[in-house]
């Protein structure tokens, strides 16, 4: 069997010409404008090219965008007193400070700071905690992408085996609780694997969907997944250079062993990662229509 490739891009695709509906729609009846600003600390290349990614996005919507680049050695209090600008600031409704920050900087008090009407990126634990509860909040966005690619494609959740691998914050964990829940892409049975998961193989191979979140350049193989399962890569992994400079990238799943094994599959790059940026969007929307009072 040759896999069905699930394109994040075609599905960001969709998504976006429906929230450039809905952008033009708020100003034209609420004279609503949707504003982001995404915060950088440092120069990480990776980090760079996803915060101008986020920006470009948001501009081709006609969502307002602010991009904010800060020094490597900024001092927590500062990049604090700009958090809580934004927070004050009645043209923006989402904040995105982009991770991982530098080794001084207390990341989750970071994250705390920002008010979480303005959470876009549903870190904050006010949202975490009605996300568990299964409450109206802003939902991480590659998780909420991934619940839009498995609704959109087709995939049935209910009753599946869901073996996840990873548990950040940003992905794994969040992953697995939303896959429970009883929502579309939800009712699942998860089960979530980690560096110290005994038996990863038999976890494995016993999935009807995989969801790999390791950040392990090809780290799950296709002797190791059963016939007809549904692969999701969230993995980004930079693995050499083009004579031209561009990163090639890989996921964290041997793509082209799996996709002779797997019903469907998503590539690296056009997987997962369009769905990440665009699912920012869809919150951004979310909170600015929160913010004028129309939900
Ligand atoms: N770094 C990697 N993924 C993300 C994300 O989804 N949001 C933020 N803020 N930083 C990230």
């Amino acid at each position: 069997m040759s896999a069905k490739i699930i394109s994040g891009t075609e599905v960001a695709k969709a998504i976006r010409e429906e929230l450039k509906v809905e952008v033009s729609e708020l100003k034209e009846k609420h004279n609503v404008v949707p504003g982001l600003v995404t915060i950088l600390v440092g120069e990480d290349p990776a980090s760079q090219s996803y915060v101008s990614a986020k920006n470009k996005t948001a501009h081709a919507l006609g969502i307002h965008s602010e991009q904010v680049t800060l020094d490597a050695d900024t001092k927590e209090e500062d990049l604090l007193a700009l958090v809580d600008k934004y927070n004050k600031d009645d043209k923006i409704n989402g904040i995105l400070v982009q991770l991982p920050l530098p080794k001084h900087i207390n990341e989750a008090k970071v994250l705390y700071a920002i008010d979480p009407e303005k959470d876009v990126d549903g870190f904050h634990p006010v949202n975490v905690g009605k996300m568990v509860l299964g409450e109206q909040c802003f939902l991480p966005c590659t998780p909420h992408g991934i619940l839009e690619l498995l609704v959109r494609s087709g995939v049935e959740t209910s009753g599946a085996e869901v073996v996840i691998v990873g548990r950040s914050n940003i992905v794994g964990k969040p992953m697995a609780n939303l896959m429970l829940q009883k929502r579309p892409a939800g009712n699942a049975t998860v089960t979530l694997c980690h560096t110290r998961t005994k038996d990863m193989d038999a976890h494995l191979k016993r999935a009807d969907i995989i969801i790999a979140a390791v950040g392990v350049a090809n780290m799950i193989k296709a002797d190791q997944v059963k016939e007809g399962v549904v692969v999701i890569d969230v993995g980004v992994n930079r693995i050499g250079m083009t004579d031209s400079g561009k990163a090639i990238l890989a996921g964290d799943v041997e793509f082209a062993s799996v996709k002779e094994k797997a019903s469907a599959i998503t590539p690296v790059p056009g997987g997962v990662g369009p769905m990440t940026i665009t699912m920012l969007m869809k919150n951004t929307v979310q909170a600015a229509k929160q913010a004028a009072g129309l939900i």
